[in-house]
This record gives C-alpha cells, structure tokens and sequence, in this order.
C-alpha cells in the first residue's frame, strides 16, 4: 500500500496550534482522547450482535430510563463509560456533561482539573442500533470561569449554561459504512476518516461547505398535526413541488439520527427540523440544546450554513438548563433563513374562511408569534 500523503487527525492539531504559539496543547489533548473514544465506541458499534452489547440496558426487565425519560440501550451506557474514562483522566477536563447522566460528572479526585468542559451525546441515534443503521456521538468543548479551575471546585449546572457562540470546538463521529469524524475548532470544519488499517482518523474532507441552495428536507412528518404554522407552511410548500410556490420538487429524507442527517447536509445540502410542536408542553422540542443543537449549529456555521431554533439563531440562545430541549432547525443557509423568516412574518388568520380555516397552513397556533 503506497504511503498516504493524508494529514492525520494529530498532524492537523498540530499544525493547527502553530496559529496560537502560547497554546498549552492541552486542547490538542483532549480533542484526541475524545477520538481515541469514539475508535473505541465505533468497534463496539460494529460488532453489532457480537460484541454482547445489543438491546436495552438490563436493570433486568424493562431496561433503566435516562434523565430524558428515554429507555437506555446497553450501547449508550458503555458509549457514555468510554468518553468518560478516556477524558477524565487527563487533566484538561474541569468536568463533564451527558445526555446519560442527570448532573454533571466531577473529575474523580486522583486526577488534575483542567480548563474545559466536555458536553456530550454519546450515541445518538440510539433507536438505529438494533436495525443496524448509522448512529454517531456528538460533542460539544467549553471553556470553564477561570475562577472554577483557580479554586478546583466541582462544577455545577451553571457553569454549563452557556450560549452557543462561547464553544471551542465541536464535533461528532459518524459510525457508518465508514467511521468518519467531523471536527471545528471555530476555524470552518474538516473531516476525517478512519484508516482502520492504521487506526487513524486521516483527513479526508477539508474545508467542508454546504450548499447554500437544497431540494430536500428531513422532518418527522408523523408529527405534523403538532406543528405550528411556520413550520407546516414551509413544508406544504414544498410540497407542493413544482407546481407550487417553490416553483421545484424537493426530496424528504428521515434517517431518525441527526448526527446521520447533520452528515447528509454538510456533504450535499438540505434542511433538517424537529421544531418546537405542541406534542407534548412539558418538551418544547426534541433535541437537547447543549449536547445536540449547539454542537450541531456550530458545525453548520462553521461550513456556512445556519441553525436556529425558527426565531433565534441557535447559537444566541442562552441555556436554562442542562438537558434544556429545544426547536432546531439546521443546514443550507437560504433554505433556513427562508424559515426563520415564516416565522418572524406575522400569523396569517383568516379563520372566517372555512377554506383557510381547514387547510390548518393558514391557522394560527399558540405561541406561533413567539
Ligand atoms: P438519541 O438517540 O440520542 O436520544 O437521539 C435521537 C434523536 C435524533 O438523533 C433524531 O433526529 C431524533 O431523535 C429522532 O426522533 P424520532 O424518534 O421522532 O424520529
Ligand atoms: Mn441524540
Ligand atoms: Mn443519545
């Protein structure tokens, strides 16, 4: 096999933090053992139905339920073990955060703090282990007050709760027919491969760009008779395709794994949605703001797309909590800002026109001016 001339994923750290010649390397660091975590989730993912890790964790019947409410499968318990163990360790972390664990995880006392905090979904897309569709984990790279790493005091929610635009870096890990991960230290987005002959993540996808323009879109459509009207305007007209005010036929795509679906779009556009819906009030959304949209919404930014929530950018908001959920729209700019506009254009009701009133497109919907 001849040589490849590819970076690897620590050629390109470093050669990134030549740009910053006071850096410590601790970033370097830990951006490598998030890596080294994911080579290990993504073996543990491939060995499917071999590897003794399928189905839900025991808690012998039912499984055990997460802080989400949400069953837990054996996979997202030993993929949220891995990230720990392989970070916590090594002095770059002042702690962590999960979608697996309700609080914050403390650095155990045997190991120096560092500066950064870790958010993390480790597996995401969990519904698609059991089906053998792709599944990723997603992260996001924090700086903590300097007042936490000076005093050494354990974190707490607070320190988490920061908005999007503060984050040093995210990514995610694809583990598809190729493992693949997605990396931005706030510098565009590169990607990488696995080399699974070498064990390296090897760059693959430089300079990653979406496509400003899309014919297709990803939404839950089952979930339609919740949406509010900005959202189910958008999707009518297109719909509608050709014919309709899009003037073009669009394509839908639903992989029920938005690291999967995040993937799609940076390579060749599209739009994804889970807005906020009236299914269930206690949920204003699905996905979770820390671990999920600002990783995600960084990403897209990075290689010129646009995330929001429909009313605000994503990365403007500011949390309110830890595993805070939230309406996420993401991907090719003109298609986003196209929603975002629906959703700042006042309400069309004209109720007193049974027509209007049935096609619920014009309806208006509690909270739609929000
Ligand atoms: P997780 O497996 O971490 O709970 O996340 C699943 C998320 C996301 O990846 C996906 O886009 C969405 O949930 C799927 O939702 P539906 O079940 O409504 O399709
Ligand atoms: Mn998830
Ligand atoms: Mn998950």
């Amino acid at each position: 096999m001849p040589l490849s001339h590819r970076s690897t994923l620590t050629q390109f750290l470093i050669e990134e933090r030549r740009r910053f010649p006071g850096a410590s390397g601790d970033f370097n660091a830990l951006i490598l053992d998030v890596a080294i975590a994911c080579k290990a989730i993504a073996r543990a993912v491939a060995l499917g139905e071999l590897g003794g890790a399928m189905g839900k964790h025991a808690e012998e019947e039912g499984g055990s339920i997460n802080v989400q409410g949400e069953t837990q499968q054996k996979l997202d318990v030993l993929s949220n073990e891995v990230f720990i163990r392989r970070t916590e360790w090594a002095g770059n972390l002042a702690g962590m955060a999960s979608e697996e664990m309700e609080q914050p995880y403390q650095i155990p006392g045997q190991y120096p703090r560092g500066k950064y905090l870790l958010v993390f979904d480790p597996l995401d897309g969990s519904s698609n282990i059991d089906v053998n569709v792709s599944v990723g984990s997603i992260f996001s790279v924090l700086r903590v007050q300097p007042e936490v790493q000076d005093s050494g005091r354990d974190v707490t929610e607070a320190d988490f709760l920061q908005p999007g635009h503060r984050q040093v870096a995210a990514g995610y890990a694809l583990y598809g027919p190729t493992t693949m991960l997605v990396l931005t230290v706030g510098d565009g987005v590169n990607g990488f491969t696995l080399d699974p002959n070498l064990g390296e993540f090897m760059l693959t996808h430089p300079r990653m760009r979406i496509p400003t323009d899309t014919q297709e879109f990803a939404i839950n459509a089952s979930n339609s008779r919740f949406w509010e009207a900005p959202v189910k305007r958008y999707v009518d007209e297109c719909l509608a395709g050709r014919t309709g005010p899009r003037g073009k036929d669009f394509n839908t795509r639903w992989i029920a794994s938005m690291v999967a679906e995040a993937h799609r779009i940076l390579l060749r556009g599209g739009v994804f949605l889970y807005p906020r819906d009236s299914k269930d009030p206690s949920k204003p959304g699905r996905l979770r703001l820390l671990y999920e949209a600002n990783p995600v919404g960084f990403i897209m930014e990075q290689a010129g797309g646009r995330a929001s929530t429909g009313h605000t950018p994503m990365l403007e908001v500011q949390p309110s909590a830890l595993h805070q959920r939230i309406g996420l729209v993401f991907g090719s700019k003109n298609e986003v800002e196209r929603i975002e506009r629906y959703h700042a254009e006042p309400v069309r009701v004209e109720l007193d026109n049974p027509l209007f009133a049935e096609r619920s497109l014009f309806r208006a919907t509690a909270g739609a001016l929000m």
